[in-house]
């Protein structure tokens, strides 16, 4: 049976405490942690840096994977990378070459990934295939947390799973929850990020286990 990873999104964590949050969720069995990073220009929202990354890096040795929905992605590399994040996802709407960021990543030794928003094609992620560790699909709009899954997105991850070789992981990032989980993993997907449905629930640990069983059953 394929292996299903929960990583929390700590966007719709409670960020004066993000320290707990955090361990919370690794007690309840998180695989690792989503950390979006926005610059109020690529979307239309204002995040976290390398600085938060650096501080929150000593709470647990989970895996930490940035999104950098940002503009100039291959001027944060560098301090993303010294925060100790262990891999990073970059976004080929910001018209930059992947293939050479993702290079710019891996000679620092981390993991590299590659986003996509809803309206950018699976074929955008050929050119790099072969050098990415995971691809994360977007399945809403970048920029908040809380929104619905958009269905049609469904279909873009079971075209992934074609392309690309089975080491390569397949993320799914927006409106995952109990109700989703279940259609999210069936297409195809490794790794499911969870922001609302788990930080904004009052059992938090009780919710990322449902959205596993939920993601588990349906394999
Ligand atoms: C949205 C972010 C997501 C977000 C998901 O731009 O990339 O990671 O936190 O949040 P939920 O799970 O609430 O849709
Ligand atoms: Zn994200």
């Amino acid at each position: 049976m394929r292996k299903i990873y929960i990583y929390p999104s700590i966007l719709s964590a409670d960020f004066s405490d993000l320290g707990g949050e955090i361990r919370m969720v690794e007690a309840a069995g998180a695989d690792g942690i989503h950390l979006d990073v926005m610059d109020g220009h690529f979307v239309p929202n204002l995040t976290i840096g390398p600085v938060v990354v650096k501080s929150i890096r000593k709470i647990s040795a989970l895996p930490y994977w940035a999104h950098l929905m940002i503009e100039t992605p291959e001027e944060f590399i560098e301090p993303f990378a010294a925060s100790g994040a262990d891999g990073i996802f970059i976004h080929p709407e910001t018209g930059k070459d992947m293939a050479a960021i993702v290079d710019q990543i891996h000679r620092l030794g981390i993991q590299a990934g590659i986003a996509l928003n809803p309206e950018t094609p699976a074929e955008v992620v050929l050119g790099v295939k072969d050098k990415i560790q995971r691809v994360l699909v977007m399945t809403v709009h970048p920029g908040f947390g809380g929104q619905k899954l958009l269905p049609d997105q469904l279909e873009k991850i079971q075209l992934l799973r074609g392309m690309l070789q089975p080491e390569v992981l397949i993320e799914v990032d927006g409106g995952v929850n109990e109700a989703t989980a279940a259609a999210v993993t069936r297409s195809g997907a490794d790794i499911l990020i969870a922001g609302n449905a788990i930080f904004a629930q009052t059992d938090k640990p009780a919710a990322l286990r449902s959205i596993r069983r939920q993601a588990e059953e349906a394999l």
